[in-house]
């Protein structure tokens, strides 16, 4: 067993390294995560795309994660019309 004591970037890099993960179920990371987020504009294509959604809570933690990331995204295409060309040139 380890008994040193951790410092405190290391626990907060540790709380960082968790918050990027999407779907905690699955180990899906924020990384994997945002292409599909990018390139869809509903839940259950954003799992089958991610892989998201089909972990041993099916979906009901990152599920509501998935749903904020997908609504930023569209709060900014509608206040943003370069944003909105960007994000649908990268779609191609
Ligand atoms: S956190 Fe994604 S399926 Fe449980």
């Amino acid at each position: 067993m380890n008994d040193d004591p951790i410092t405190a970037d290391e626990k907060t890099e540790r709380i960082k390294r968790l918050a990027r993960v999407v779907c905690i179920c699955k180990g899906i990371p924020l990384g994997k995560v945002l292409p599909a987020i990018k390139a869809c504009d509903n839940i259950a294509d954003v799992n089958r795309m991610a892989g998201t959604g089909t972990g041993g809570c099916k979906g009901q933690r990152c599920g509501p994660r998935i749903k904020m990331l997908l609504r930023k995204k569209h709060e900014l295409q509608s206040d943003n019309p370069k944003i909105r060309e960007t994000t649908s040139d990268s779609e191609e």
